[in-house]
């Protein structure tokens, strides 16, 4: 049941803390603060490439792993929504690890991708939630996420535990290439340790997140706008936001907004913009100062740092924990789910079950 929660989905966003660690235990020894993963049929040093193929919200925890895997493991990377991917004919270089992302580990798109990638003669490795399904047993490796049942129709708890995972998988392909020493590898583990008392901190913030729906449930059209690990978490925000509440939102790569959609900016559309603060804040930063100038209504999402360098200009923000940088989209990721869901219960729809939706999408 839903326990003391209005909704699943309520219920599935304060899991949160709690599944992270769970997750992170199957994957990290906190003793060694070194990642393993279960037994692999392959030799993870000899990967040419990956190949990430997922839909929906599965698919933008693969576009944050792009971003970890070129950096930390330095790998190249191809990443596809399924439903492309699976006609595109792809020319896929022998003993390539192909991913497949999926809660479900059932939706019909991606598991014809599997089986395409099986063609190719890839290495097949599918990160699900629910160990008996389909796709589960067709991989040659299943790096399960252990989210627990999750019956909200808009993924929560799947989404940060993929990327728990991925971000696991990342250290140990960067371990297996000698991309990262044992000091780097400890540094990123610690780094995701920190994640169970972030996220519960930033549950805590949930009042801050419900009177910054207050500003959003009016507009007929709201940006989230994010760089590098945050440009996936800002697809992430404008999907929650158009599912859960049918207002219209796009997310859009911060530096992609003078090529087009500043053109929307008045003072009718909110703009979220995810900063946290990495390596490309000062870029961000800078894309909502042009954000402000043209009128547009900023809400920030950042730490106590990037929120008081706008104080004052923005029209609201959330300030979340200080974090290291790479498991900043990770934590990021929870100020967006509970924006979208607040949205929705001003504006009362229904939340665990929005119109038009299935859980899992198994007809094509
Ligand atoms: O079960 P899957 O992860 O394969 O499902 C993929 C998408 O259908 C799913 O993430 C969908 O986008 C959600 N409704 C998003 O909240």
């Amino acid at each position: 049941g839903k326990g003391n929660h209005p909704h699943f989905m309520h219920k599935e966003i304060f899991e949160q803390p709690g599944v992270i660690g769970d997750t992170l235990q199957s994957f990290i020894n906190p003793a060694t603060r070194s990642v393993h993963l279960p037994g692999l049929p392959f030799d993870l040093a000899a990967i040419p490439k990956v190949t990430i193929v997922a839909c929906g919200t599965s698919f933008f925890a693969g576009m944050v792993a792009k971003y970890w895997l070129e950096r930390i493991a330095r790998l190249p990377v191809e990443i596809d929504i399924a439903s492309e991917f699976r006609y595109r004919a792809a020319d896929m270089p022998e003993g390539g690890l192909a991913l497949f992302i999926s809660q479900s580990g059932e939706t019909i798109d991606t598991l014809a991708a599997l089986r395409y990638a099986r063609s190719q003669r890839q290495h097949i490795a599918a990160i699900v939630n629910v160990p008996e399904s389909t796709m589960a047993r067709e991989a040659d490796v299943v790096l399960a996420t252990v989210a627990g049942p999750e019956i909200g129709v808009a993924s929560t708890k799947a989404f940060t535990t993929q990327l728990v995972v991925l971000a696991c998988l990342t250290l140990a392909l960067a371990r297996a290439r000698g991309k990262l020493d044992a000091a780097g590898e400890a540094e990123l583990a610690l780094a995701l340790a920190d994640l169970p008392s972030a996220s519960a901190a930033v549950l805590a913030e949930e009042p801050a997140l419900r009177a910054l729906a207050s500003h959003i449930m009016g507009a007929r059209d709201v940006l989230y706008l994010g760089r590098g690990t945050a440009y996936p978490i800002a697809m992430e925000g404008a999907l929650k936001l158009k599912e859960l509440s049918y207002i219209h939102a796009e997310g859009y790569a911060s530096g992609e907004m003078k090529h087009g959609p500043i053109a929307l900016i008045d003072d009718a559309v909110p703009i979220v913009v995810v900063a946290p603060p990495d390596e490309l804040f000062e870029k961000t930063a800078s894309n909502l100062q042009e954000a402000l100038a043209r009128g547009g209504r900023v809400i920030m999402l950042s730490d106590a740092a990037g929120v008081a360098r706008f104080q004052g200009q923005i029209e609201g923000a959330a300030a979340m924990p200080k974090i290291h940088p790479f498991v900043a989209p990770i934590l990021y990721a929870i100020p967006v789910q509970l924006l979208a869901y607040h949205v929705a219960v001003l504006k009362g729809t229904d939340v665990d079950q929005p119109r038009n939706l299935a859980k899992s999408v198994v007809v094509e």
